[in-house]
């Protein structure tokens, strides 16, 4: 089965969600979108208009967008990996060139790398956060190193301070997210840009997309330039990377509703970490500035196997990251990070989560690791 980085993901859970309408299982997907009247509307709007391509409503978002988070600029994209590509692009990086990116992590940062000919190198986690090691980091760098990408996996803030002092640029990563603070700053406003997904599952969505944000003007000037081909003094190559306004219709009425988003997540993610306290599991660290993407378990023991046993039981849950890159790339080592993969389950937490299936979500877990003790 070919499965991407989450589109597979949503995949499986269509078809979760198609056997619970059908009557057959009732199944508790993993993840889901939180859509209602309001993004409806907003997109019938946007409709009646007939200007449905990139247009007044994808820069309202970005102006919205970058006055939410506190920074001087932003750029929708067409997708979190072209948000990627871009920034890099930017930031003139290529071949000869380094960047540092983890091994944990799915395969959109290493493509990212790979589009603009530079060397991936990729680096362990810790294994207490699952996020970016700069120790490990450290080690890895040399004079070709031209930035680091840090995502804040599954929501929960990496080590900025450890990672900004080895004076090496930092792209952070929010696909997974938006609104985690650090320091109470919100992420992405630490390194020299930042990058978004707005993909379905994401905490908030617009279907597909992407955002690059940065304190940086001229930056953000270069990533518009190079997101449209079309109507240029000078021949560049040049992408069509942009969002519609179909799109950015979603991210408007989203982005007004990411405080409660983000108030659910923390609600239910409270819930778990109370249901679950008993088992000397490895639950999330209660960081402040966590928004719980994810709600990741540390096992101790094979992830896929409790998870079949879950999904057997109407639960959708997963290996949270399906294949570390080291893999793919045949590296050896990496023992943080194989260990995280082989033990870390994700289970779901999304904001249209019922009451009802947190109860059952929690009533089989706990069933589960008792039996599992
Ligand atoms: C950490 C991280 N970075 C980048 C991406 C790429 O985003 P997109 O799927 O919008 O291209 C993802 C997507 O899942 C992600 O999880």
């Amino acid at each position: 089965m070919k499965r991407g980085c989450a589109a597979w993901k949503y995949k499986n859970e269509n078809n979760a969600m198609m056997k619970q309408r059908s009557g057959k299982t009732k199944i508790i997907p993993h993840s889901r979108p939180t859509l209602g009247q309001a993004e409806i509307e907003s997109v019938s709007r946007v409709m009646a208009t007939s200007h449905i391509a990139q247009g007044q409503v994808v820069y309202d978002f970005e102006q919205a967008f970058a006055e939410y988070l506190g920074v001087k600029s932003a750029a929708c994209t067409s997708s979190g990996t072209a948000a990627l590509h871009l920034v890099l692009k930017a930031m003139g990086i290529g071949e000869q060139d380094e960047v540092v990116i983890p091994s944990y992590v799915c395969t959109a940062l290493l493509n990212s790398v790979e589009y603009v000919g530079a060397k991936p190198i990729l680096a362990e986690i810790d294994p207490d956060t699952y996020n970016l090691d700069p120790k490990d980091v450290k080690g890895r760098l040399s004079s070709r190193t031209k930035a680091i990408i840090v995502p804040h996996l599954f929501g929960l803030p990496a080590d900025i301070d450890g990672l900004l002092a080895l004076n090496i640029p930092i792209i952070e990563d929010c696909a997974q997210a938006v609104g985690s603070t650090y320091r109470q700053h919100f992420t992405g406003t630490f390194g020299k840009a930042a990058i978004f997904s707005f993909y379905a599952t994401k905490v908030m969505t617009t279907g597909e997309g992407g955002m690059v944000i940065s304190n940086s003007k001229d930056l953000i000037d270069r990533v518009k330039d190079l997101r449209e081909y079309d109507h240029k003094d000078e021949y560049l190559v040049r992408y069509n990377y942009k969002m519609t306004d179909i799109h950015a219709a979603i991210g408007m009425v989203q982005l007004d509703r990411i405080k409660t988003f983000l108030r659910r997540r923390r609600d239910i993610a409270e819930l778990y970490n109370q249901a679950f306290d008993s088992f000397g599991l490895q639950l999330p660290p209660q960081n402040k500035g966590h928004i719980y993407y994810r709600y990741v378990i540390g096992l101790g023991t094979d992830a896929e196997v409790l998870a079949k046993t879950l999904q057997n039981q109407g639960i959708g849950c997963a290996r949270p990251v399906f294949l570390p890159l080291h893999r793919y790339l045949n590296l050896k080592g990496y023992y943080q990070t194989e260990n995280a993969w082989e033990q870390a389950l994700s289970i779901p937490i999304y904001p249209s989560l019922s009451t009802q299936d947190i109860d059952r979500l929690i009533d089989r877990c706990t069933e589960t690791f008792r039996k599992m003790a």
